[in-house]
């Protein structure tokens, strides 16, 4: 998210960046990754450009979920990783996640009923995070050269098939089996940096709500005119609304979702909370905005919104509806309510932190207690990177010192990078910190650990150490 929704803290979705000629995001908090020159790439995601995303699989399938595939040159999926498929948090009973969760959806069932009183929306909370690219990216018309499909930046189980990184995978296949609300809670992944605020895996809730004309006619009876309501009309796209919509159908739809929203962010925080609507940009909505809320003296985008891109009504085989949908980060929702002050918190599985959630009152007020304070072992790590030719990205080294180092490195920084003219070498310098959340770290021990990252480095990444 939560870019969204990165979890934490961080500002920007790798899907709302930016595309040239539409309209740019107005304004973001805390650090953007500027999109990086997108190397070229055949156009269908089933054939994506030859760039290998890790160093190969040493064997020849991978096992996901009791399921084995076939690795290929995009298989980037680390044991770590894949562990964590199995936690479920959002499930888990007496976890902020879950409680989280549960918050959610009473409030999305108790202000959308049905005329039966029953709760309008479904939930899909179990739904396997294996989607395609097709899924993933194509059914969502994010384009075949968006920076968010590059291998650095997602967990690939092959040029196929993929852990989803957003729960808008989803949205298609639900809209075919003939869903017209519904919520998708779920694990997200991403490769990125670690800190206290970015983890790769986070939880993500999508909300989807279409309506037909009728659907929309009966929800604003009286309320507007004596003409019916249009939905559909031959025009062309503004900042807006889309070509094919009216801007009244556009106006009901958007006043909707974000009285949704807000209202959801007023249940969960109160209502003298400071919050602005950011416009912003998705491939699969159009207009888009952000919600962003003050935290901590700062302005922090908590979910991402808009109308829904007609061509996805269209492949879901419900042309003659509209739509709206929404996507939001629990983690990020989490840390401001219940004031956890590091996203790796989520994952501790020691009593003294998930004792302080255990509680069937989803409504009562915790406030996270820090469990212990354990000095940090501060290490650096300094290597030439492998001659032109051979690739090499930081997340690589991130995934690396995770795999070897797991949940005992609390931070890793590129601290140093610089160009040595005479040996023609690009040299970068890492910041490791260790702290274990559970016990005093003591320098030897983090002193073991980190030889085994520079070795594993030199061979796996082919750095030198400097
Ligand atoms: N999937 C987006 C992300 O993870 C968030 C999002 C934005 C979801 C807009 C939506 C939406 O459904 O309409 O960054």
């Amino acid at each position: 998210m939560a870019g969204l929704l990165r979890h934490g803290l961080r500002a920007a979705s790798p899907f709302s960046w930016p595309t040239p000629g539409l309209k740019a995001v107005r304004h973001r908090c805390g650090p953007i990754r500027p999109a990086p020159p997108v190397p070229a790439r055949a156009s269908s995601s089933q054939t994506p450009g030859p760039i290998p995303a890790h160093p190969p699989a040493s064997s020849a399938q991978i096992r996901v979920q009791e399921r084995d595939y076939p690795t290929d040159d995009w298989t980037n999926l680390t044991p770590q990783i894949l562990a964590r498929l199995d936690r479920r948090l959002h499930l888990q009973a007496g976890h902020p996640l879950s409680l989280i969760r549960r918050r959610i959806v009473r409030y999305m069932y108790d202000k959308f009923p049905n005329y039966r009183g029953h709760p309008l929306f479904s939930v899909h909370d179990r739904l396997s995070p294996v989607v395609t690219l097709a899924q993933n990216y194509d059914a969502l018309l994010v384009p075949p050269q968006h920076p968010s499909r590059k291998p650095s930046d997602s967990y690939y189980i092959n040029r196929t098939w993929m852990l989803r990184a957003h729960t808008s995978a989803h949205q298609i296949e639900l809209i075919q089996m003939g869903l017209d609300n519904f919520l998708v809670v779920g694990d997200v992944y991403r490769r990125d940096a670690i800190d206290a605020s970015h983890y790769p895996v986070f939880h993500q809730v999508e909300g989807v709500r279409l309506l037909d004309a009728a659907g929309v006619n009966a929800r604003w009876a009286g309320s507007l005119r004596d003409t019916p309501i249009q939905l559909f009309e031959a025009g062309t796209e503004k900042p807006h609304k889309q070509a094919g919509h009216t801007v009244d159908a556009t106006q009901l739809l958007e006043w909707e979702l974000k009285d949704c929203l807000l209202g959801l962010i007023r249940d969960l925080f109160g209502s003298d909370l400071q919050y602005r609507w950011v416009d912003a940009y998705f491939p699969f909505t159009h207009p888009s905005w952000e919600l962003e809320i003050q935290y901590q003296g700062q302005w922090m985008e908590m979910l991402g919104c808009g109308i829904m891109r007609q061509e996805l009504l269209h492949q879901g085989g419900v042309p003659e509806k509209i739509g709206w949908a929404f996507g939001l980060g629990l983690e990020r929702l989490a840390m401001k309510l219940y004031e956890i002050p590091d996203i790796r918190i989520f994952w501790s599985q020691d009593s003294g932190f998930l004792s302080q959630f255990q509680t069937d009152d989803i409504d009562q007020v915790i406030k996270y207690k820090a469990v212990s304070k354990y000095p940090q072992c501060i290490n650096d790590i300094s290597f030439w990177l492998p001659q032109e030719g051979s690739e090499y990205s930081s997340n690589d080294f991130f995934d690396l010192v995770r795999s070897i180092g797991g949940d005992l490195v609390e931070q890793v920084v590129l601290v140093d990078s610089f160009y040595h003219e005479k040996k023609q070498k690009h040299s970068h310098c890492y910041r490791i910190v260790y702290r274990s959340t559970e016990k005093t770290l003591t320098q030897e021990e983090a002193n073991e650990i980190h030889k085994h990252i520079e070795n594993q480095a030199t061979s796996r990444l082919k750095v030198q150490i400097r």
